[in-house]
C-alpha cells in the first residue's frame, strides 16, 4: 500500500494542500483534481474542518486523501479513522511515526537535517518532506543531502510556487512537490472554479512539456 502511494504522487509529481475554511467547495475541488488527472490531497489539520474535509473527500473514493500538519497521535488516528491513506507531519514526530506504521499507513515526517533524516530512517521511512525548502537551501540542500542518504527521497514543501517548482520536479531526487500553491480555496471559489482548473492545468503542462 505505502509503495503504491509513493508511486502514484511520484508519477504525478505535485501534491496539493489544503486547508479547509469553507465545506461548501469540496465537491468542486474534487472535481478539479479528478478532471486534471492529480488523484490525491493533503488536507491539513490547520482548521476546525480537517477531519470533515478527510472525511467527505474520501467518500467518493476517487481521490487518495492524506492528512497534513498532523503533529500528534490524536490527530493521526482521527485522520485515519476517517479515511485519510497517508499522514504528513512537519517534523518527525515519534507518536505519529509509530501509529502509522502500526496501522500500515505512509506517513512522511518533516525533516531539514541530516539529523532529522537519520531519526526517519530508523523506522524504515524511505521518502521524507523536506521543510520548508526554500528556508533550508531548497534543490541545493536536497542535492548535498541525497550525497549520504543516497537511498532516501524528497518531498519539499514550503516556499514552492509556480515559479520554482519546476526545478524540483526535474530533479531525480524527489518525489513530488508539494504546496498550497497547487490548488487553493480561494480560487476554486471565483469562477465556478475554472480559475483553479486552468492554473492546475498550467502547472501539469509545464511537468509534461
Ligand atoms: C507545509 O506544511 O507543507 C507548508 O506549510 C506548505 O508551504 P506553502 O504554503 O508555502 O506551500
Amino acid at each position: 500500500m505505502g509503495n503504491e502511494i509513493y508511486r502514484k504522487i511520484e508519477q504525478v509529481k505535485l501534491l496539493p494542500l489544503y486547508t479547509a475554511t469553507d465545506l461548501t467547495y469540496l465537491d468542486r475541488l474534487e472535481d478539479i483534481l479528478v478532471k486534471n488527472n492529480v488523484r490525491f490531497i493533503e488536507v491539513t489539520f490547520r482548521s476546525d474542518l480537517a477531519i470533515e474535509a478527510i472525511k467527505k473527500l474520501s467518500q467518493s473514493n476517487e481521490l487518495i486523501v492524506g492528512a497534513g500538519t498532523v503533529r500528534t497521535q490524536k490527530e493521526a488516528k482521527d485522520a485515519i479513522e476517517n479515511g485519510a491513506k497517508f499522514v504528513v507531519s512537519p517534523a518527525v514526530v515519534p507518536e505519529v511515526i509509530e501509529y502509522c506504521i502500526e496501522q500500515d499507513v505512509p506517513v512522511f515526517p518533516g525533516t531539514a537535517t541530516p539529523g532529522d533524516i537519520q531519526r526517519a530512517m530508523e523506522y524504515g521511512i524511505k521518502v521524507v518532506k523536506f521543510f520548508p525548502a526554500d528556508i533550508y537551501g531548497g534543490l541545493k540542500a536536497i542535492n548535498a543531502l541525497s550525497g549520504p542518504f543516497y537511498d532516501v527521497k524528497f518531498l519539499p514543501t514550503g516556499g514552492i510556487n509556480e515559479e520554482n517548482f519546476m526545478e524540483y520536479v526535474q530533479n531525480d531526487h524527489i518525489v513530488a512537490v508539494g504546496g498550497s500553491f497547487i490548488i487553493s480555496e480561494s480560487l476554486i471559489k471565483k469562477d465556478d472554479g475554472e480559475t483553479a482548473d486552468k492554473a492546475l492545468k498550467s502547472l501539469i503542462d509545464k511537468i509534461n512539456l
